[in-house]
C-alpha cells in the first residue's frame, strides 16, 4: 500500500488495512480469529480479489489456471465461512460478465467467475445475504485498464468507478440472482450476431438490428426521444434527452420535468449516470443527477462543466491510477455506498 493510500486510511474512522491471502483458508480463520478476539462483529464483506485470466486452456499450465481460480473459488468458500461466524452479514461477491458469456483465452476466469455465481445463488437460496454481481469492464481502474481492454468493443457497455458505486449500492439494497449492470452495446451486438453465446429477446433483437441500420445521430442507441418545451435546444440538451428517452423507454421527453418525474427510479438512475458519464465523461456524479434533474439543468450543468474543463488535457479515463480515480470519488462518497442497508428495508 503506497504512503497515499497510507494517510487516507488514517483519516477513515476506524478503517484497518490488514493483509490476507483469501484463497488460504487458514489465513482467514486467522483473521476470524482476530476478529473475535477484537469483539468486532462483521456487518458485510465485498470480496473483489481476483486475478485476470490470460491464454488458451490448451496452451495453459496448470499452476496458471490454479492461480486465477483460487482467490475466486477457495477465496469465496473461506469468506463465506467466516461471514457464517457473524449474524447476518451481507456478502458481496465481485464476478464478472465473462461468466455468462466466456470469452476468448478467458476459459479459467470465466469458470472461476461462475462459481461465485453458483456458489452466491446456492448461499441465497439457504437464506445467507449473498449476492454475486456479473459485472461488465470497469473503465478508469482495475485489471480490465491494465490489460488494456477495448471496453467500447464488448457487447455490453462498461461501467465508471462512479456508475459501479451506484450500481453496487442498489444491489445492496436490491439483491437480485444473475445481474449484470450494463446495457447492450447494441451495435457490437448485431456484429457478432452469430457468435454471441446467449441468446435475447425479440425486443432486445429487433433494437440491434435497428442501431446497425440507423446509427443514432445522437449517438445514443435507442434513444430518439423527442424534447418538447424547448424551442431551439441545444446540443447538449438534444443528447441527454435521448438518454433520457432510452433510460425511461419514453418518445418524448419534457424538458423542465424531472427525471423522477418522468418515471424514473433508483436502478434507471444509475442506469442513467453510466449513460451520461459514457457521453460526457467525469463531468457528472450521482448527486448532481437529482440536483439537475431535468433536461434542461443536467444539460446546462453539463455545458457549465465542460466548460470550466475546456483547455485542460485529454485526460483519458484510463490513464489514470486506481488512486486518482479513488481520490476523486471521496470517502463519504464510498462509505455511502453501505449505509443504512439495514435501513432499506428490503429483505435479501
Ligand atoms: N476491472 C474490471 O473490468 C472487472 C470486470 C469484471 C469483474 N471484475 C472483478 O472485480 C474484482 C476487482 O477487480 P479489479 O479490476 O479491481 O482487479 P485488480 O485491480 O487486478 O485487483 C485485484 C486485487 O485482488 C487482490 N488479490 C488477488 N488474489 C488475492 C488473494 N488470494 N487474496 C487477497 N487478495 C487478492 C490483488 O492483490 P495484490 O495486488 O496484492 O495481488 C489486487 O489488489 C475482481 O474480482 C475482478 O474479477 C473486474
Amino acid at each position: 500500500m503506497g504512503e497515499a493510500t497510507k494517510r487516507r486510511l488514517e483519516r477513515l474512522p476506524a478503517a484497518e488495512y490488514v493483509r490476507c491471502d483469501v484463497s488460504r483458508a487458514e489465513e482467514v480463520r486467522g483473521l476470524g480469529e482476530r476478529l473475535k478476539a477484537d469483539g468486532v462483529l462483521l456487518t458485510g464483506i465485498v470480496h473483489a480479489a481476483g486475478v485476470a485470466g490470460d491464454g488458451f486452456l490448451g496452451s495453459k499450465r496448470r499452476e496458471v489456471y490454479d492461480a486465477v481460480l483460487a482467490p475466486k473459488v477457495d477465496g469465496s468458500v473461506a469468506l463465506l465461512e467466516l461471514a457464517s461466524e457473524h449474524p447476518d452479514p451481507f456478502v458481496v461477491l465481485f464476478s464478472s460478465i465473462t461468466a455468462v458469456t466466456g470469452g476468448f483465452g478467458q476459459g479459467d476466469y470465466s469458470a472461476a467467475n461462475a462459481f461465485m455465481d453458483s456458489l452466491a445463488a446456492g448461499a441465497r437460496a439457504e437464506g445467507a445475504r449473498v449476492l454475486s454481481v456479473d459485472w461488465p469492464t470497469w473503465t478508469g481502474a482495475g485489471m480490465a485498464v491494465d490489460h488494456d481492454v477495448d471496453a467500447d468493443d464488448a457487447p455490453f457497455t462498461p461501467v465508471s468507478i462512479q456508475g459501479g458505486l451506484a450500481w453496487l449500492a442498489y444491489f445492496l439494497r436490491h439483491p437480485v440472482d444473475g445481474a449484470v449492470p450494463a446495457d447492450f452495446n447494441l451495435p457490437v451486438l448485431e456484429r457478432e450476431w452469430d457468435t454471441l453465446p446467449f441468446t435475447v429477446s425479440a425486443e432486445v433483437a429487433t433494437a440491434a438490428r435497428n442501431a446497425a441500420k440507423e446509427p443514432s445521430e445522437t449517438g445514443e442507441a435507442g434513444g430518439d426521444a423527442v424534447l418538447a418545451g424547448v424551442s431551439d435546444p441545444t446540443p447538449t440538451q438534444l443528447r441527454i434527452a435521448s438518454i433520457y428517452g432510452s433510460v425511461l423507454g419514453l418518445t418524448e421527453i419534457d424538458a423542465y420535468a424531472g427525471f423522477q418525474e418522468l418515471g424514473g427510479n433508483s436502478l434507471m438512475t444509475a442506469n442513467l449516470l453510466s449513460k451520461v458519464e459514457q457521453a460526457y465523461p467525469e463531468t457528472v456524479d450521482v448527486a448532481d443527477l437529482f440536483s439537475y434533474s431535468t433536461v434542461v439543468d443536467l444539460a446546462a450543468y453539463i455545458d457549465e462543466q465542460r466548460g470550466a474543463d475546456a483547455g485542460g488535457t485529454d485526460d483519458r479515463e484510463g490513464d489514470r491510477s486506481l488512486r486518482e480515480a479513488l481520490a476523486e470519488i471521496g470517502d463519504t462518497e464510498l462509505i455511502s455506498v453501505f449505509d443504512d442497508i439495514e435501513d432499506s428495508g428490503e429483505r435479501w
